[in-house]
Order: C-alpha cells, then sequence, then structure tokens
C-alpha cells in the first residue's frame, strides 16, 4: 500500500477547484452516505483494464477514450446513451478493422459530472454569479439559487451513474455490440455522407469476415468476443470528497480502489504534486490518467510519474497529451524523451480537444482541422521518437450536434447555434468522431507497416 497514504489524507494537502458548499454538516452527512452505497465498479473490472492498459504500453494495442465533456441531469435519456455507445462502437470498428489492432475502449461516462473552471465566477450582462461546476456540485441555469453548491446532486450523480452503467453493460455484453450488428450501428442521420459511404464498405468488409469464420465453425455461440465487448468507464476525479466516499477496500487484495469508475484521470488544473488531487491518486489501484498541458515541465512530469506509479506498473498511468495544434510539436518530444530516458512506463493517449478551443460567434467552438492536426502531429512525433501513439482521448457525442466547426458537413460559426447543446466543451457530432476514427486508422496502419518493413528489410 501507499506509504503514509489513507482515503482521507488528501484532506491535508492544500487543494484548488474545490467547491463553496454552505452547509457543511449537508455535505458531510451526504458523503457519509455516499460512503455505504454498493460501489460502481468492482475492483477486478479495474485491474482487468489496468492489463488492457497495459498492452497499449507495450505497443499492442490502442485505447479509445471518449465521451461528453460533462454528463448533465437533464440529458439523461436511454437514447443519448444508446446514441453515444453506438458511435463509439463504429469508432472502435474502423480502428480494429481499419488498422487491425485491438481497441480498449474506455468511456468518459458513468461519473463524468464534475468540471474543473478557469475562474470561479461567470458574468452576464453585469451580473456576476459563481461559475457553473458540473451537475454534480450546482446548476448550469444562471440564476443564483441555481449556483449553490448542493450535497444532495452527489446522490443523483451517483444514481444517474449506476443507470447509465446498467444500460452499457447490457449493451456491451446482452448482444448489441455483436459484430453482425456492424452495419445497423450506422446512425441514420449521416447516411449520405462521405463517412457513411466509408462505414458500410468496412462493415462489407468486416461481415464477410464473419461470414468467412462462420464458414470455418467460428461463431458468436463458440466464441464471446465476437458477441460482446468490454467496455469501461472514466471520470476525472475532481471531487474528492465524492470519490473518497466510493473509495472501498478491495476484500482479495486488501488494497484501496475508487469505485466511482474504473479508470479516472487527475484535469491540468489540479496536478500539482503536492496538493489534494494528485495525494488521492497515488493511493488508490486504478488505472490512473494525468492531463499533459503545455505549462507541464520534463522533471515535473517525472517526479508525478515518480508519485503516481512508483512501481513503473505498465497499464497504471496514461499521459494524455492535450496542448493544442500549435504548440504539440514543442511540447510533447520534450516528454517523450524525459519518459524513455527514466524508463517509464507509460500509455501516451492524445486529447486534441482542450488545446484547441476558441469562441466564435458567441460559442466556445473547436475547429475540427486543428483536431485533427493536432492528432496527426502527435502520430508524427511518436514515430520520430520510435514510441507508440497509444491512443486518443475525445469529448464526443453519438447525437448530430453542432458545436466543433469544420468536418465533412463544414460546419461554420453561424451553423453552431443550430444543435449546440453540450454543458460545458464542444463535442464532436457521430460524424465527425467517425471521420477522426478513419484518419487514426490510416495513420495506425502506416505505423505497423513502418515496423513490419523494418522487421522485415
Ligand atoms: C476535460 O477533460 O474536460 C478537461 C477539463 O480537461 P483538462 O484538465 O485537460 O483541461
Ligand atoms: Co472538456
Amino acid at each position: 500500500m501507499a506509504q503514509n497514504w489513507n482515503p482521507t489524507s488528501w484532506r491535508n494537502k492544500p487543494i484548488l477547484q474545490v467547491p463553496d458548499y454552505p452547509e457543511q454538516t449537508k455535505l458531510e452527512e451526504t458523503e457519509a452516505r455516499l460512503s455505504k452505497f454498493p460501489p460502481l465498479v468492482f475492483a477486478g473490472e479495474a485491474r482487468a483494464l489496468k492489463n488492457n492498459l497495459a498492452k497499449v504500453a507495450n505497443g499492442e494495442a490502442f485505447l479509445l477514450q471518449g465521451g461528453d465533456c460533462a454528463e448533465a441531469f437533464a440529458e439523461h435519456e436511454g437514447d443519448n446513451i444508446r446514441d453515444f455507445f453506438r458511435a463509439f462502437l463504429q469508432m472502435s470498428a474502423v480502428l480494429t478493422y481499419g488498422a487491425q489492432s485491438p481497441v480498449i475502449k474506455v468511456g468518459r461516462i458513468a461519473g463524468q459530472f464534475a468540471k474543473p473552471r478557469s475562474s470561479n465566477t461567470e458574468t452576464k450582462d453585469g451580473v456576476e454569479l459563481p461559475s457553473y461546476r458540473g451537475d454534480i456540485i450546482n446548476g448550469i441555469e444562471f440564476n443564483e439559487e441555481a449556483r449553490v453548491p448542493d450535497p444532495e446532486r452527489q446522490v443523483m450523480a451517483y444514481r444517474q451513474s449506476a443507470a447509465t452503467l446498467n444500460l452499457l453493460r447490457a449493451f456491451a455484453q446482452g448482444g448489441y455490440a455483436n459484430l453482425v450488428n456492424v452495419h445497423s450501428w450506422m446512425l441514420g442521420f449521416a447516411n449520405g455522407s462521405p463517412q457513411s459511404e466509408r462505414y458500410m464498405k468496412l462493415a462489407n468488409r468486416i461481415s464477410e469476415s464473419i461470414n468467412f469464420m462462420k464458414a470455418i465453425g467460428i461463431t458468436p455461440e463458440t466464441h464471446p468476443a465476437l458477441s460482446e465487448t468490454e467496455f469501461f468507464t472514466s471520470h476525472e476525479a475532481l471531487l474528492l470528497g465524492y470519490e473518497q466516499a466510493l473509495t472501498r477496500i478491495d476484500s482479495t487484495t486488501g488494497d484501496y480502489y475508487a469505485t466511482s469508475g474504473h479508470m479516472i484521470w487527475i484535469g491540468d488544473r489540479t496536478r500539482q504534486p503536492d496538493h489534494a488531487h494528485v495525494e488521492f491518486c497515488r493511493g488508490i489501484k486504478n488505472p490512473l490518467g494525468l492531463k499533459c498541458g503545455p505549462s507541464l515541465d520534463p522533471e515535473e512530469l517525472i517526479e508525478l510519474i515518480d508519485i503516481l506509479n512508483p512501481e513503473n506498473e505498465a497499464g497504471r498511468l496514461t499521459l494524455i497529451a492535450r496542448f493544442g495544434h500549435d504548440k504539440v510539436a514543442d511540447h510533447l518530444p520534450k516528454l517523450i524523451r524525459a519518459v524513455e530516458r527514466e524508463g517509464k512506463k507509460v500509455v501516451w493517449s492524445c486529447d486534441p480537444m482542450h488545446g484547441n478551443t476558441i469562441s466564435m460567434s458567441g460559442y466556445k467552438t473547436r475547429p475540427f482541422d486543428r483536431i485533427l492536426t493536432e492528432v496527426e502531429t502527435f502520430f508524427d512525433v511518436h514515430h520520430a521518437e520510435g514510441t507508440h501513439a497509444g491512443g486518443i482521448h475525445v469529448e464526443m457525442t453519438g447525437k448530430n450536434v453542432t458545436e466543433c466547426t469544420g468536418g465533412a458537413r463544414a460546419l461554420s460559426g453561424d451553423d453552431l447555434s443550430e444543435r449546440y447543446h453540450t454543458h460545458c466543451d464542444p463535442r464532436l457530432n457521430a460524424e465527425q468522431a467517425l471521420e477522426l476514427a478513419f484518419l487514426v486508422a490510416e495513420r495506425m496502419k502506416e505505423g505497423s507497416k513502418i515496423i513490419t518493413d523494418a522487421a522485415t528489410a
């Protein structure tokens, strides 16, 4: 077990991004209630994900992580979960078949509620109110009452996470993810788009492979891998009182696990080595993510790796690079070289969203070409350094929203108002997500071709 650590030791450290709860007693009562609620995930699943991520760290698999920037109580609908899962399965089919690589599937879902904010307050028409910090903390409506942090929201978030996870488990294991359904995952609205044509061609290839396998006796009945998929959940571990309440000892190993989700990550604003968020995360055994933005220098990264993964266990730590399209080429190589020099085992993943946010027509948006450029550069850098571009981390939805500009339908600033639904950052819509998956699959194929050519030369 981590030295001098317990689930409350973070409380003695400096902490950023904490909500100002007016009623401390109510907060404590709520956390005490939550600490008796059933775990949402169990330790064995978190270990399974860690083993899968170890394959990514070793260059043998790819990590696809994605979902909402912030889940919302008002968006808690079966159709939304289904559409997200369908878009995610499509991306993963493109990556698995396009690049012939196992894909580890991790949603930003069933717990992704708390948001770090760059400012404590928000001003509209001369009125200043506390910032919205995610539905688990306060309300998005711009009035004083909604913005007061309410502990009861933690219970709501827990219940929504449980219900979401329940449906995701059913989809993943109950037949929906069966590869024979690969054609029906195509979402109606994307028909007629260039992506849908590309996707259907790929789906036809998958069906042909399935028919071939059937002919030689390999069917979903004999091989459950064809009809089921492993799907994991993740979120930013920002609201530490909630995380602590859901931290439990695993009876088989005696280790502490966060049971709020399979993987949790530390955000770019709360990764100070001597602060509370790093302290909490170092003691739990789940796989961890660490957002790496432009202000992180190589020495501090190594210090953080030593704290978070002292045993240098492959799969324990995923570094999520989020520099911005114009900064990644400058910052990423230095970090990769430090990690390689120190012999650290990590997964490198690319978040092309958070360094590419701009304002346009009064909306927060992200130009799709910048997102693609950041991913391309991420692959270029890894290729040049001889390391494995291990994954992508994206904000996406299965809905046909208009939040990021560009893409095959060339959404402009004027189109944003049409279907701008996000509670926080702009997400890729299903079509943009699929377009990104095709690009990534191409780059992965090129990478493996380079490796195969070198091996046979
Ligand atoms: C996020 O992932 O929504 C987020 C806030 O990211 P970052 O910590 O990288 O800014
Ligand atoms: Co975000």
